[in-house]
């Protein structure tokens, strides 16, 4: 495995110690070698002791001497230039040591773990050096890191350079969030059992909240978010997964092929918002300084590399409608946000009300309220990180002599349910690529289809600013504009408070 930005935050913090606890449990044969390249001088001594220090502070597992030792022998580092003709001789020879010593046959993994501009000039130099071609019974695969272009023109541009020099089928664009365990258990829970799909649809399901909140602000990547804001960042990748996920139809298997043609028809139905709609839509939010549990956080504006007078969104919300059978109707609710009060990540469905409510007379009703409105609705909700589990919110009697009713929940917890610990989500996502296995990973017209729905929401924004008088709109350490809550009591309906 190549590592290409190997000076980077990303491979000391995650991909390192993932290969590591690949290596620790077996995943990977002895001979795996680790080649960190970039642009920066380093010795592998220095890279090795680098990634010590990074499988130490970040590995989910302990670092055990013996294991290290077998691990780190495989470890190496490789310079290349970009600009030079033979830029990347010292890359070649590296590896071609590797198949020597190590018998790694010509197999080779690349990852682009670089900042997203280096990837296209990094692909035409592999491509010139006869980096990326594959020969007989050998595999060139390649993972590209987010973000995925900024807008459906960046991602086709990018989509048509890489094919330049990859097939399709060596090209694994990596979302982390399908990494993770409880995103996987979104289709074993789906399609595993059979009392949920009968209630899956318009039927039975009043519309569904997609929740990512982040307690964190940019955490000094301020001049990267100042270019993505929250749309690119979250929702274009891993909030429109979730999405796919939850709406899909059943693939007949599970090849990768048949899962991601039922996850892009599923985007393909999502409907269009055009620009002038966008607002009616969507709200944005900006964080002002706050409290985060008690403690004082600044602004998004006195952040480091962000404008004084910054108008970039750090919370979205937007509302999606699909257009077929099983979902015409149901909207899908979705958030993200900076600085919120917790870090939450999570899935509400919630039920249609009972048609009509025999107990109606015997709840007490605020003044005004329709009867229905005694009972609350019944919500799933799957909680995709932290306390990862699925709750079913259900209404029962309260004990004693009147009939009083009040919402219980029905919990699920990973922790306690499963004794094995949560890989990390890289470690499954490289390992599946060592496979080649690409159902985790997102396909060209998947991307795409993403991009289509959000690039009309920028297109909107981009004609219709914030009003600067209203900016930033919520305090850190809140669940972001009053707007938002405004924006779902217009559907009748209020965000679930994680
Ligand atoms: N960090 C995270 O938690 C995280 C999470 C999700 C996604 N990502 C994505 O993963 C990728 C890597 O993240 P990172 O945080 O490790 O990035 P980073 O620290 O900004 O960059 C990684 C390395 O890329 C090289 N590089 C910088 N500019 C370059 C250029 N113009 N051409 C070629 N190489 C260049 C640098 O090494 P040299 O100068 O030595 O060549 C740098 O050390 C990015 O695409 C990022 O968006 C990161």
């Amino acid at each position: 495995m190549v590592i290409f930005g190997a000076s980077g935050d990303l491979t000391k913090r995650k991909l390192v110690p993932a290969l590591y606890a690949l290596a620790a449990e077996g995943s990977v044969p002895d001979g795996f070698t680790v080649i960190g390249a970039a642009r920066s001088p380093l010795s592998d001594e220095e890279f090795r002791a680098d990634m010590r220090e990074g499988v130490e502070k970040y590995g989910r597992i302990h670092l055990r001497e013996d294991v290290w030792e077998r691990f780190a022998a495989g470890l190496r580092y490789a310079t290349y230039n970009m600009d030079a003709e033979d830029g990347f001789d010292h890359l070649k020879q590296a590896l071609e040591a590797a198949d020597r010593e190590r018998g790694t046959a010509g197999n080779r993994l690349l990852y682009f773990s670089t900042p997203p501009n280096a990837v296209m000039p990094l692909t035409d130099r592999l491509n010139t050096a006869g980096l990326t071609t594959q020969a007989p019974g050998t595999f060139v695969r390649v993972i590209i890191e987010k973000p995925f272009g900024r807008d459906l023109a960046t991602a086709r541009e990018l989509n048509t350079r890489l094919h330049t020099a990859f097939v399709e089928e060596q090209i694994y664009r990596i979302d982390h969030y399908l990494g993770k365990e409880t995103v996987q258990n979104l289709l074993v829970f789906r399609f595993a059992n059979g009392i949920f799909e009968p209630l899956w649809n318009r039927q039975y399901i009043d519309h569904v909240q997609i929740t990512v909140a982040e307690e964190i602000g940019v955490e000094g990547r301020g001049s990267y978010y100042e270019e993505a804001g929250a749309l690119r960042d979250i929702v274009q990748n891993h909030i429109m997964q979730l999405v796919a996920i939850m709406g899909m139809e059943a693939p007949s298997n599970f090849q990768a092929e048949m899962v991601r043609d039922e996850k892009v028809k599923l985007l393909r139905a999502v409907r269009p918002i055009h620009p002038d709609d966008a607002l009616s839509h969507s709200v944005r939010g900006q964080y002002s300084a706050g409290y985060i549990n008690g403690q004082p956080v600044p602004g998004y504006r006195d952040e480091r590399g962000v404008a004084p007078d910054s108008l970039r969104e750090t919370f979205v919300a937007l509302k999606l409608d699909i257009d077929n059978w099983r979902w015409a109707g149901t909207p899908f609710y979705l958030r993200t946000g900076k600085r919120m009060p917790k870090r939450s990540t999570e899935i509400v469905i919630q039920f249609r009300r009972v048609p009509h409510s025999p107990f109606a007379g015997s709840v007490p009703l605020a003044a005004g309220a329709v009867p229905e409105d005694g009972i609350d609705p019944n919500l799933l909700i799957l909680r995709i990180q932290p306390d990862e589990g699925i709750s079913l919110r259900f209404g029962a009697k309260i004990p004693g002599q009147a009939l009083r009713i009040e919402s219980v929940n029905m919990d699920f917890m990973y922790g306690t349910a499963f004794r094995e610990q949560s890989p990390d989500a890289y470690e499954r996502l490289l390992l599946d690529c060592m496979l080649g296995d690409p159902t985790l990973f997102a396909r060209e017209d998947e991307v795409e289809e993403a991009w289509r729905f959000c690039t009309a929401i920028l297109d909107g924004w981009r004609a219709h600013p914030p009003d600067r008088t209203n900016s930033p709109n919520y305090p850190a350490g809140t669940w972001g504009p009053e707007e938002s809550h405004a924006f779902m009591a217009r559907d009748g309906r209020a965000w679930h408070v994680p």
